[in-house]
């Protein structure tokens, strides 16, 4: 079984992206990993603990991670997520006591060492963990066999969703991401250019009716479904996170193409965006797997049906 970290800011789509990977049965979850994003890391930590107990897999080990941003201030999503980052959906679980475990970057260093050329990174929030974890162990980029970053956008303009050019896991720390895109590691990015066209709609929920996901995923969603009216004008929640997981499961899912990528720090306009350089004008090498183009339908369909079963 593949074995993968999973770097998480508990949020809707994240929330999917644990159950998505569990239910698959074919990802060796070694840990998941938390960071300040779409909420705090306290909270994204809380909702990834109820996740796991909605599931069934407590067994499974929550490391807490950055609680800011590397030099910028947190932007938290609530207007998105909820004002708990999971849509309220999950009030009646109460987590208390907490582990105590070791730190998010210690813990990614501990098992690419462990676990050389075999750990495969799956990053859905902003890249502050990695960043440090390079930062202390530069030998990570000989250990880690693969990164799968949900972020970005590459090939269109103005459809960002958080600056026009701009994707919020890479605008929410542009320095980070800079840190990870340049380090060498073998890096697909997941980003909004595939991931938004992968949703649910009520009709896709009303599919899960009968499993113990069906109230979670209708409640939880809820919010991002009335804001997916406003960006798009149907009411729908995209699934960013999973589509990370699904690629995993099924490279099928997704067409890359290599290509040089820079990430925008220094502007205001564009601080975050994520800049694909197709036409090689800047002549440097190739270094990150961009998505282009998504087979949405198997893949929403492949969701749902892990979700079932
Ligand atoms: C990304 O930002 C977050 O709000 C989602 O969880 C996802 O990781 C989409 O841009
Ligand atoms: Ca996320």
């Amino acid at each position: 079984m593949q074995k993968i970290i999973l770097d998480v800011d508990t949020g809707v789509d994240d929330a999917l992206a644990i159950i998505y990977g569990l239910e698959s049965k074919k990802l060796d979850f070694l840990g998941i990993t938390t960071v300040s994003g779409n909420v705090p890391v306290e909270m994204a930590t809380i909702n990834t603990h109820k996740i796991l107990q909605l599931v069934g897999r407590k067994d499974i080990k929550v490391y807490p991670g950055a609680n800011r941003p590397l030099l910028r201030e947190p932007h938290y999503e609530y207007h998105v997520h909820g004002s708990d980052g999971i849509g309220n959906a999950l009030d009646t679980i109460q987590i208390e006591d907490l582990e105590e475990t070791d730190f998010a970057a210690d813990f990614i260093i501990e098992q690419a060492k462990k676990f050389q050329g075999e750990l495969t990174l799956v990053m859905v929030g902003p890249l502050t963990n990695l960043a440090l974890a390079l930062r202390k162990e530069p030998r990570l980029v000989e250990w880690i066999k693969e990164v799968v970053v949900m972020g970005g956008l590459v090939s269109v303009a103005g459809m960002g969703n958080k600056l026009p050019n701009s994707e919020f896991n890479i605008y929410a720390d542009a320095e980070a991401a800079k840190i990870v895109i340049h380090s060498g590691l073998e890096l697909t990015l997941v980003s909004l250019d595939v991931t938004t066209q992968t949703f649910i709609t009520k009709e896709d929920i009303e599919r899960l009716k009968g499993t113990k996901y069906y109230d979670f995923v209708l409640k939880s969603t809820e919010v991002v479904r009335e804001y997916g009216l406003v960006q798009y004008g149907v009411s729908r929640a995209s699934l960013h996170d999973p589509l990370t997981i699904g690629y995993l499961l099924d490279r099928s899912f997704l067409k890359t193409e290599k290509h040089f990528v820079e990430i925008e720090t220094m502007s205001e306009l564009n601080y975050g965006q994520t800049i694909c350089d197709f036409k090689n004008h800047w002549q440097q090498e190739a270094n990150v797997h961009v998505t282009l183009e998504v087979n949405a339908e198997a893949f929403v369909d492949h969701f749902i049906k892990t979700l079932r079963a």
